[in-house]
């Protein structure tokens, strides 16, 4: 059996953690050893790392931005996610380099395939076997965010325009890279979604 690695990737608020659970779920049915893990913070270090990106309070510079992110990529990638592919697991994990290129990139005017190099080289030039783009508008995204009523995070609570920059970065992604990426509609309801990832994922298993 070899182990397959799934990534979701979107905005905040898109739905990511709800497709992750119910896929995580399904996994388990068919009997897979499921890894659940996200970036930043899948690691000891990560949450170290996780802690200063998302909540220090001053300015970070972009490019250290960048290379804290990079970081906690490569320490997550060599001690938790090769090791679970190699021994066969499914790896589910909450964001990898597309969101760096996107957020980084797209959000923050850093040149995205500098971006995108930037993490290659941080983990060996590990790619997912497929990632879920979960595709929502950023006003519809905040909204739910609202609701939810969550702790202050520095870049959710960056202005709709560059949430819109973020939108787009994904989308430009997926499309440059049609075979990896699975686009799904997030308004749709979560049941829907998760049929639409099963469908796409039942085949490699
Ligand atoms: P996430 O863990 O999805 O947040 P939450 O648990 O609050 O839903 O993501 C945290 C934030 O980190 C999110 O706003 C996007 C950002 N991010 C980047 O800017 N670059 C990256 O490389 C990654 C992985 C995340």
């Amino acid at each position: 059996m070899t182990g397959l690695w799934v990534t979701l990737e979107g905005g905040d608020g898109s739905g990511k953690s709800t497709q992750a659970a119910l896929l995580a779920d399904w996994l388990a049915t068919q009997g897979r050893t499921v890894v659940r893990t996200r970036e930043p913070g899948g690691t000891e270090v990560g949450a170290l790392l996780r802690e200063i990106v998302l909540h220090h309070r001053g300015e970070i510079d972009s490019r250290a931005e960048a290379l804290l992110y990079a970081a906690d990529r490569a320490q997550h990638v060599s001690t938790l996610v090769r090791p679970a592919l190699e021994r066969g697991d499914v790896v589910i994990q909450d964001r990898y380099l597309d969101s760096s290129v996107a957020y980084q990139g797209a959000g923050r005017v850093l040149d995205a395939v500098e971006v995108r190099d930037l993490s290659l080289w941080a983990t060996g030039g590990a790619l997912p076997d497929v990632t879920v783009l979960l595709d929502l508008d950023p006003a519809t995204a905040r909204a739910r965010l609202d609701a939810a009523d969550k702790p202050f995070d520095r870049l959710e609570a960056e202005a709709s325009d560059f949430h819109s920059r973020v939108r787009d970065g994904f989308l430009a992604l997926a499309a440059a890279e049609p075979g990896r990426f699975l686009v799904l509609d997030a308004a749709r309801p979560a049941a829907e979604l998760a049929a639409q990832v099963r469908a796409r994922i039942a085949p490699l298993l």
